[in-house]
């Protein structure tokens, strides 16, 4: 089982790298915000919860997005052979409980690729897409908010995973190829 997980800020290419990452390596995605968007568009209770917290741009609490996708691996079998990881954890709440769910299954984060990209260009990024995404939280105000959210919530995760070696730092500016050919470069050594 290898378990990646694609980390960076709102509009740094989670989404777009994780979809090349999946065909290369055979692995079985997850992204926690579309996990969420579909139970919004299924206008379910967790669906309505969610809705609350995304469209200010604020992260879900913990718990319950730990439960929700402690869920999706034990009902998933396709997780199996390993999961990219997109957009979780975001927290360091997330991250140990990410460590715990892995370990009863005799696995772990063998690896973490962090897309950084310059704050006006994520900017720019969200705001061309939310032109046509329907995405509540593509608006210039959320967007500030996500950003704001991300470096005081989820930035600290960076340390946390370099501390652990497992930080692998990638410049997320450019062609879309350029930077899955720099992702694949760096993950070779972890993958046995
Ligand atoms: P989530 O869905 O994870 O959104 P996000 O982190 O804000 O990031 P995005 O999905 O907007 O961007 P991305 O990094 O995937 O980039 P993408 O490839 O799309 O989370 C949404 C919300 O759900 C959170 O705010 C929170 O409320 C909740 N949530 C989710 N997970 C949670 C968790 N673990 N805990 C608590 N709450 C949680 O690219 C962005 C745009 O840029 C696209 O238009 C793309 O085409 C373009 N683009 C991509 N690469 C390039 C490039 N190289 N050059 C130019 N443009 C590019
Ligand atoms: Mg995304």
């Amino acid at each position: 089982m290898y378990n990646l997980v694609v980390f960076g800020a709102p509009g740094s290419g989670k989404g777009t790298q994780s979809a090349r990452l999946i065909d290369e390596y055979g692995l079985y995605h997850i992204s926690t915000g579309e996990l969420l968007r579909d139970h919004i568009a299924r206008d379910t209770d967790l669906g309505r919860i969610a809705n609350e917290y995304i469209s200010k741009g604020q992260l879900i609490p913990d718990q319950l997005m730990i439960d929700i996708l402690e869920h999706t691996i034990e009902n998933n079998p396709d997780t199996a052979n390993g999961v990219i990881f997109d957009g979780f954890p975001r927290t360091i709440e997330q991250a140990h409980a990410l460590d715990k769910m892995l370990a009863k299954r005799g696995a772990k984060v063998d690896a973490v690729v962090g897309l950084e990209v310059a704050d006006e260009e994520l900017i720019d990024r969200l705001i061309k897409r939310g032109l046509e995404s329907h995405r509540s939280d593509d608006n210039p105000e959320t967007i500030q908010n996500r950003l704001k959210v991300y470096n005081s919530q989820t930035a600290p995760l960076r340390d946390f995973y370099t501390q652990a070696g497992k930080y692998h730092a990638i410049e997320g500016s450019g062609a879309v190829e350029d930077i899955f050919h720099s992702i694949r470069e760096s993950l070779r050594p972890t993958r046995s």
